[in-house]
């Protein structure tokens, strides 16, 4: 789903949580769209879990308001409100067997037995656990125990999802593939999502929308592409991928716009060509600008090739598919670096 004028459902007014005389959030203002998949994304300890603990109520704003479908939540107590969580820890009842869990948020609801069967039965087919049911959590996969909890969260159609960092305890590949698990039932269920994580590669894949937190403020909050795009400080633009920061003492930085004051220039690695050192000319030269510069290290990462190169005092990253019968450079080899003047970004620093 795009972004786009959709209805506000949750919204955090001014809100801030202090823990002593250290702000764990410091005035927070956001708004979630309904039907959306937002992330709050940051390093530990930047205070996305307790974003998340106060819009589920475990944990109460020590000024400002959260306010759910045009209502002040501030007074209403975690059992009160209607959301489902999943956690990191799955969080499973250990002793009730994988039905016995999915049963037990609509046992608590008053749903009867006959409806409970079927809506678990409907539940246990949508996360491919059809045969699963008499199992108990100790006797699946971590993945599979993961997919029992988002189940579990979303069985009674609570009106949105809360996520907090559910499938970083999953090796890679399968990490991936929950992934796309979650971003399926997401648009089967059209459930508004808020994620929290500090893997940015998780944030991009899934959001709608990306919040990059730091130290308890919001920092930048755009769509993956235009945060990865326009990244609108240093922090954003390192976190979010790799960024080399140009030096104006190393060589002149031509873009095609004049550099704001107090900003940094940036240039994404994969903007960067690796050429021949007097490489002819291109067409489109008038555009671009090159540099030279002497080959640090060169890195093979599957089908990507990375180089270190040294351009007076910056050390630039660039990364490349890597095309058969291209040629490669070695340590210590002279090459230009090109890019266009277009891609540079200007970066708060
Ligand atoms: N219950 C608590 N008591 C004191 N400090 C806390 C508590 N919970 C979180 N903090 C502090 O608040 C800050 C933000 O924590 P948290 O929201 O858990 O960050 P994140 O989820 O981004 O890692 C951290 O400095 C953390 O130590
Ligand atoms: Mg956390």
């Amino acid at each position: 789903m795009k972004a786009g004028p959709l209805p506000a459902q949750i919204e955090f007014r001014a809100v801030t949580k202090m823990y002593g005389r250290m702000s764990a959030v410091k005035d927070l203002s956001l708004t979630v769209r309904l039907g959306e998949f937002l992330t709050i994304l940051g390093p530990s300890g930047s205070g996305k879990t307790t974003v998340l603990m106060m819009l589920a109520g475990f944990v109460a704003p020590t000024e400002g308001d959260i306010v759910i479908a045009g209502k002040s939540v501030s007074a209403v107590p975690s059992y009160r409100r209607d959301q489902g969580i999943v956690f990191q820890s799955y969080a499973l009842f250990p002793h009730l067997t994988v039905r016995r869990n999915l049963e037990f948020p609509l046992e608590m609801r008053g749903v009867n037995g006959v409806e409970r069967a079927k809506r678990v039965d409907r539940m246990l087919e949508r996360v491919h656990l059809k045969d699963f049911g008499g199992r108990m959590p100790s006797q699946l996969s971590g993945g599979q125990q993961q997919r029992v909890a988002l189940a579990r969260a979303l069985i009674g159609d609570p009106p949105f999802l809360l996520l907090d960092e559910p499938l970083s305890a999953l090796d890679r590949n399968l990490r991936e593939q929950m992934q796309s698990e979650v971003k399926s039932l997401h648009r089967e269920f059209g459930i508004t999502t808020i994620s929290v994580t500090h893997d940015q590669e998780e944030a991009l894949t899934l959001s709608d929308r990306i919040v990059v937190m730091r130290a308890g403020q919001i920092e930048q909050t755009d769509t993956p592409e235009a945060l990865y795009d326009r990244p609108a400080t240093r922090f954003v633009a390192s976190f979010l991928g790799e960024a080399n920061i140009l030096q104006n003492t190393d060589f002149e930085i031509q873009a095609d716009v004049a550099q704001p004051p107090g900003t940094l220039a940036m240039i994404r690695p994969e903007r960067i060509s690796v050429v021949m050192s007097g490489a002819p000319k291109r067409t489109d030269a008038d555009q671009r600008h090159s540099v030279i510069g002497i080959v640090d290290d060169m890195i093979y990462a599957g089908p990507l090739r990375k180089y270190h190169v040294r351009v007076g005092s910056s050390l630039l990253v660039t990364r490349e598919h890597a095309a058969s019968g291209q040629r490669t450079f070695q340590r210590g080899e002279e090459v230009q670096l090109e890019w266009l003047r277009s891609d540079i970004r200007f970066v708060a620093a």
